[in-house]
């Protein structure tokens, strides 16, 4: 019903450059359909500076900031929404920990990264930060709701 659509959670997810280069989005797109989410919003784009330094604006402090800023805006990101019960928290455990060392085998970063600055994609860490990312990275018109009839 259109309820559970409305009422479900959305989190923001991001295959950062070096996933792209690496050709991973088939994949980690493989990885999150198959645990049972739906996709909502997709593009590729090559963020600005300005995208960048909002999007991990919490982190403006770190001594790794402005590394970072450089990486993501440096090539590719394939941007997404993804939709579904507890989907925030559910791909955070997917990707696994931000240091690859520390990320199990079987998480995304567990399986494909050794590097904390090439750690391949993003998931939004909570669900405010989800709502804010996504406003950040999408307009409301490129969401799409559809009903997968798979949390009812
Ligand atoms: P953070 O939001 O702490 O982690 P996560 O992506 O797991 O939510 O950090 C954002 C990104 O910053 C992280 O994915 C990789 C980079 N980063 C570094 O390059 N060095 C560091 O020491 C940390 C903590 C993060």
């Amino acid at each position: 019903t259109s309820w559970v659509m409305h009422c479900t959670e959305r989190t923001f997810v991001a295959i950062k450059p070096d996933g792209v280069h690496r050709a991973l989005i088939g994949r980690t797109i493989a990885r999150l359909e198959d645990k049972g989410y739906s996709l909502v919003a997709l593009k590729l784009l090559k963020p600005s500076r300005t995208l960048a330094e909002s999007h991990y604006e919490s982190l403006r402090s770190k001594p790794f900031f402005d590394n970072l800023v450089s990486f993501i805006t440096s090539g590719p990101v394939c941007a997404m929404v993804w939709e579904g019960k507890d989907v925030v928290a559910q791909v955070r455990k997917l990707i696994g920990n931000t240091d690859p060392l520390s990320s199990a085998p079987g998480t995304i970063r567990g399986d494909f990264g050794i590097d904390i600055g090439r750690n391949i994609i993003h998931g939004s860490d909570n669900i405010s930060n989800a709502e804010r990312e996504i406003q950040l990275w999408f307009h409301s018109e490129e969401l799409v709701e559809w009903n997968p009839n798979l949390h009812e």
